[in-house]
């Protein structure tokens, strides 16, 4: 008896825990948009982290931002720039964002030496030929400047039909060196645990069109902050789920 009890009152317990956690989400859905209980929330925040501090350390000068989007990064990026030009490709496709200028990866609309920083985040992928772009960024960067570009490695399909590749870090490096650049380092963000914790809370994502947000959301909390756990404490790299290049034009080139 004692012990359909206990089973009671934990059950109960469970349920309160999941209803203050669905409250909670609902509560900073509204106020903040992404947090914990969001998908993403994890490699976002890693994401951010690692191309803040590129960006702290390695920029400054004329700024070009390739495949800006909705500039998720236009802050930092103008605060360690003199002056930020953000290139978008298809004015049809992305309605939503307003660059500076439009334009293809694939030839530049800028003259040769023209920018001391180029950034291009999680644009790679959706480029059908990457050599090329990485060719045109070393031709409009002045030699000494440098390039910070991040592209996934373990990722669904996105964007589609506009998704061609993934990158490991060795790939990103040939690309860089074809190119002429030298490349400064290469990094996995975080590695097997993380990106485990993104595609499973992917999947479960589906969940929501059939009216399981309230469930799903808080597993999406208690799945990215294991996945988070679990990265600290075994980081397989080899599984990265992205990487962040950064590399120099030469200064005799
Ligand atoms: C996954 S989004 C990334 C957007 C943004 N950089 C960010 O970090 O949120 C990929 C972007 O690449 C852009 N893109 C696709 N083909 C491109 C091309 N040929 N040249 C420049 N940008 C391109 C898309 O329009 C889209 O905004």
């Amino acid at each position: 008896m004692w012990l359909l009890k206990l089973s009671f009152f934990a059950l109960i317990a469970l349920v309160g825990l999941w209803l203050g956690c669905a409250i909670l989400c609902i509560f900073l859905a509204r106020t903040r948009g992404a947090s914990l209980f969001t998908v993403n929330w994890l490699v976002n925040r890693i994401h951010r982290r690692h191309v803040e501090e590129a960006i702290r350390v390695h920029s400054d000068g004329r700024m070009l931002d390739i495949g800006c989007g909705v500039s998720p990064f236009a802050t930092v990026l103008q605060t360690y720039s003199d002056t930020l030009t953000n290139l978008e490709f298809d004015r049809h496709r992305s309605v939503a964002v307003s660059p500076d200028i439009w334009g293809s990866g694939l030839a530049l609309p800028f003259r040769g030496k023209s920018f001391d920083t180029v950034v291009s985040f999680q644009v790679l992928e959706h480029i059908p030929r990457p050599a090329k772009m990485v060719e045109e960024i070393w031709r409009v960067l002045v030699p000494g400047g440098l390039l910070i570009l991040t592209a996934p490695h373990i990722w669904g399909i996105h964007e589609e039909p506009n998704d061609y590749f993934r990158f490991t870090g060795y790939g990103l490096r040939q690309l860089a060196e074809d190119a002429g650049l030298k490349v400064v380092s290469v990094q996995p963000l975080a590695g097997y645990w993380v990106t485990t914790a993104a595609r499973h809370c992917h999947y479960l994502q589906q969940f929501e069109k059939i009216g399981l947000a309230l469930l799903m959301r808080p597993l999406y909390a208690l799945i990215q902050l294991v996945g988070l756990l679990l990265d600290r404490i075994h980081r397989v790299e080899s599984d990265a789920w992205n990487f962040i290049l950064i590399a120099e034009r030469p200064q005799s080139s």
